[in-house]
């Protein structure tokens, strides 16, 4: 095992990608001019991102018994995740249908499957990656206990956690929310756990400040093509996007939330990680698919002068 830069705790799916014309209405069926799979999964595309941005990367998930589970070990190994914190469940891989639409926005169902099966007793295995780690990553495909116990550990550890309450849910207890450095939903995540409406800049700063208040260290809410605000006891700001015709947004978050981890274990302060990783996530809306549009750090730097050319 490894000392990683970047621990990422969480899920994997293969992402079964169909790019629509329109979404079918109910008892409709339509053809979709094309389809793609890939690897994918919050936790996954976010070990990814750091990963091809040149961290050293664990990622602590646990695989489907079958061909799927395969494909995805591989996909780690050739992107230079350690694998040795991974495991194979009984169960089959967790799967995303994920359907895209001409304006770029997506919708995914997820099927966890394996993913399940990543409970608290499988993590404890891994105390020792969780206390080598310079930073740690969550988000919500996996049971939220097994949150709560990797929370549990990097305290004691004094380890830094990123947690991403993606998808969003109802349950999370707010006590693990304050003991997590960096809390980063998107708006319909901040929404649904302040109960507070978003639709308005002033009306997601108010949300955030809920949050903060209630005792979170760093909020930071990605907000798509508007970029991020950052809000925390002493500091309220909105971190731009960059102006980029977007033709695919799924994964998008992930990106975001894979490179900030970068940046943040490479030493970058919390507003120029957020800057860097609106580059990162502003080039991967560009490209097709979730993890295939994830740049390495050298194809990154070359894109970021094509496609930022006039920022
Ligand atoms: P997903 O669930 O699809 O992964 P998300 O809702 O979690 O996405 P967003 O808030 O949509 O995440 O986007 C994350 C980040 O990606 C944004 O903060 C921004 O940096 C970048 N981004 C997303 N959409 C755009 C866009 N249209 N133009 C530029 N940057 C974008
Ligand atoms: O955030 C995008 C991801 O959500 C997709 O890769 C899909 O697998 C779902 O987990």
């Amino acid at each position: 095992m490894t000392k990683p830069d970047v621990l990422v705790i969480g899920s994997n799916m293969v992402d079964l990608i169909t790019y629509v014309d329109r979404m079918p209405v109910e008892g409709e069926t339509i053809a979709a001019p094309s389809f793609e799979m890939g690897c994918g999964g919050k936790g996954a595309n976010q070990a990814v991102a750091a990963a091809r941005l040149g961290s050293n990367v664990s990622f602590i998930t646990m695989l489907g018994s079958d061909d799927f589970g395969k494909m995805q070990l591989q996909n780690y190994k050739d992107v230079g995740i350690d694998t040795s914190t991974i495991g194979i469940g009984e169960a089959n891989s967790g799967v995303a249908p994920i359907f895209v639409d001409p304006s770029s926005d997506n919708r995914i169902i997820i099927v966890k499957g394996a993913n399940n099966e990543l409970t608290p007793a499988v993590l404890e295995k891994y105390e020792d990656c969780i206390k080598e780690a310079k930073i740690i990553v969550l988000q919500q495909e996996i049971p939220l206990e097994t949150d709560y116990r990797a929370i549990e550990l990097a305290n004691q550890y004094g380890v830094p956690v990123l947690l991403n309450p993606a998808p969003a849910n109802k349950d999370l207890d707010i006590d693990y929310a304050r003991r997590v450095d960096y809390f980063a939903p998107n708006e319909t995540e901040l929404s649904s756990l302040t109960k507070m409406p978003v639709d308005t800049m002033d009306k997601i700063e108010a949300a955030a400040q809920k949050m903060v208040d209630l005792g979170v260290k760093n909020m930071v809410v990605t907000l798509g093509s508007k970029g991020v605000l950052w809000v925390n006891k002493q500091h309220s700001e909105v971190i731009p996007a960059m102006h980029v015709k977007a033709v695919d947004t799924t994964g998008a978050g992930d990106s975001f939330i894979g490179s900030f981890a970068h940046y943040i274990a490479a030493g970058d302060s919390v507003d120029d990680a957020i800057r860097h990783a609106n580059e990162y996530a502003g080039v991967t809306v560009t490209r097709k698919g979730t993890q295939k549009s994830y740049p390495s750090a050298d194809k990154f730097k070359i894109l970021k002068e094509k496609i930022f050319i006039n920022q």
